[in-house]
């Protein structure tokens, strides 16, 4: 199987979590396998990376990519990672800590363009953009079925979409004669309220499907929910590095950080977050975005 991601920051995530021989590690968002393996060659046998993801096409092609690559120190768990206690407790012996704990948000590059699921707005495609099946709502549901005020919300929070109010409208207005089903029908609406002439570089349709597919995962909630965990769960002096690309989601993780070391919990490595190289997102433009931010616990 192809399944195309190419890790962001792999460098600076490497340079943060310092993973030796016989180390434990975390990867809570396996993707393509880029952190998991890197991770578990730094390992080697005598050390462990435990790998989650909601998404049944990763853990398949991590399945195929780890043993192309002769290593068996992973263990692949598909969930949602805002159940960290309890997939360690299923997974690990009793008490098992973590030298290092990573988390690179959002979506790969393989499900953007996957044609079964409708993470992009390009080309007709069902409008489902869950990340696996234990996502926490529908997005076909959303987009029928939410009142107007709720749907706005998500736009102007998740999407920061100025048009938020007028794209729920039209969008309230299209379903009281048909159902929305795909992609195309939501693009439709969307640029009959912001037309070609007022696109700025993006195209509208970019922002609220951001914003829909953080809704139809719960997205804030989830990372809300896993970082306490993630803190209990590492050894003294054990590393937190989060790969995030929204600013909502890289407010929740610079305030986590920040009472955690004001409680003398962890100490701050990245006092402002780290940005990817211009070479890097010259090479990988999907890196544009990303913002790392790194703790150590006490
Ligand atoms: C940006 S990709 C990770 C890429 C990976 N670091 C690599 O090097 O290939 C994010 C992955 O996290 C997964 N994901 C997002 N939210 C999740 C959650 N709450 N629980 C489990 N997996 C999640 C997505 O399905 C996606 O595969």
């Amino acid at each position: 199987m192809s399944y195309a991601h190419v890790p962001v920051m792999l460098p600076e995530v490497g340079k943060y979590l310092h993973p030796r021989p016989g180390s434990f590690f975390l990867d809570c968002t396996l993707g393509g396998a880029g952190y998991t393996i890197a991770l578990a060659k730094a390992v080697g046998s005598t050390g462990r990376v435990l790998a989650i993801d909601l998404d049944a096409t990763a853990i398949k092609n991590a399945t195929q990519k780890l043993k192309a690559n002769n290593l068996d120190n992973v263990i692949l768990v598909q969930d949602n990672f805002k159940n960290l206690s309890t997939i360690v407790s299923e997974n690990l012996p009793a008490e098992q800590k973590f030298d290092g704990i990573v988390m690179d948000l959002g979506l790969s590059s393989a499900q953007l363009s996957d044609p079964e699921r409708g993470f992009s707005f390009q080309g007709e495609r069902p409008l489902d953009m869950a990340f696996g099946p234990l996502s926490a709502k529908s997005t076909e549901e959303i987009v029928n079925h939410y009142s107007l005020p709720d749907l706005t919300k998500i736009f102007r929070e998740y999407g920061e979409e100025k048009e938020a109010y007028r794209i729920a409208k039209a969008i309230v207005n299209y379903r009281r004669t048909k159902r929305l089903k795909t992609t195309t029908d939501l693009v439709t609406i969307i640029e009959a309220v912001v037309p070609p002439r007022f696109y700025t570089k993006i195209h509208p349709a970019t922002r609220i499907f951001q914003a829909l597919r953080m809704a139809t995962n719960g997205e804030l909630d989830n990372l809300t929910t896993v970082l306490p965990a993630a803190l209990e769960l590492l050894k003294p002096q054990g590393r937190l590095v989060v790969v995030s690309f929204h600013s909502g989601e890289d407010r929740i993780v610079k305030n986590f950080f920040r009472t955690a070391a004001l409680e003398e919990q962890l100490i701050i490595l990245t006092k402002k977050p780290l940005i990817p190289t211009e070479a890097e997102t010259q090479v990988n433009p999907r890196a544009r975005s990303a913002k790392l931010r790194a703790a150590i616990k006490l």
